[in-house]
This record gives structure tokens, C-alpha cells and sequence, in this order.
């Protein structure tokens, strides 16, 4: 199977890749897995007072497309709010990245990062 172009790009050259202390209370962290094959993803957001969302860093140990999906959500949810980033489907990545029917899992991965990333600021803001 062949990558496509910006697949490889972002598994050649990943955007913000490292993480954030995730003690901090402007940090939302999201930790999923994929039962399938066993990768797993981390994604952390840097949130403002306001909402915004200030920066984004990433770890994943999987494939070279749920390194591309979760790269490229880095990249997205950057000055987004967080409803905004919650909006983020798992099918825009997969067309961003020309992913094929076998890897479009990698990209429900990147979008439940998101999903459990929000979820935990929910619950560290008290809001859930
Ligand atoms: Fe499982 Fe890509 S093969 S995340």
C-alpha cells in the first residue's frame, strides 16, 4: 500500500510533536488506543481562560497515518475554540491525508484524541 504525499510529509517531518506537564490546569490531555492493531495516540491542548485553544503537541506510537492524523489535528485545532475542535471528523482527516479504506481507523484515532483531550478539561474545569 502507498502513502500518500502528505502522509509521508507529516510522518517525515511531524508537526509538534512532544507533550505538555499534564498537571497543568491549562492542559487537556486525550490517551487513546486502537483495539485493532494497538496503537496508541496521545494529544494534548494548551486552553486559554477564553477557550481557545493556544497549542497543541503530540505522541504516537503507531502507523505512519495515525502519525500523519494526529500531526495534522495538531496543526487544525490551533486557535480553534473547543466546540470548533470538537467538530473535527475523523473523515476531513482522512480526506486531508488520502487515506485508504484499511487506514481510515488511524484518523478515528486523531478524532477521539480530540473528543477524550476536551472531555478531560471538562472535567478538570469542573464543567461535566
Ligand atoms: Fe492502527 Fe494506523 S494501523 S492506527
Amino acid at each position: 500500500m502507498a502513502y500518500s504525499e502528505k502522509v509521508i510529509d507529516h510522518y517525515e517531518n511531524p508537526r509538534n510533536v512532544g507533550g505538555f506537564d499534564k498537571n497543568d490546569p491549562s492542559i487537556a490531555t486525550g490517551m487513546v488506543g486502537a483495539p485493532a492493531c494497538g496503537d496508541v495516540m496521545k494529544l494534548q491542548l494548551k486552553i486559554s481562560d477564553a477557550g481557545i485553544i493556544e497549542d497543541a503537541k503530540f505522541k504516537t506510537y503507531g502507523c505512519g497515518s495515525a502519525i500523519a492524523s494526529s500531526s495534522l489535528v495538531t496543526e487544525w485545532v490551533k486557535g480553534k475554540t473547543l466546540d470548533e475542535a470538537a467538530g473535527i471528523k475523523n473523515t476531513d482527516i482522512a480526506e486531508e491525508l488520502a487515506l485508504p479504506p484499511v487506514k481510515i481507523h488511524c484518523s478515528i484515532l486523531a478524532e477521539d484524541a480530540i473528543k477524550a483531550a476536551i472531555a478531560d478539561y471538562k472535567q478538570k474545569k469542573g464543567l461535566v
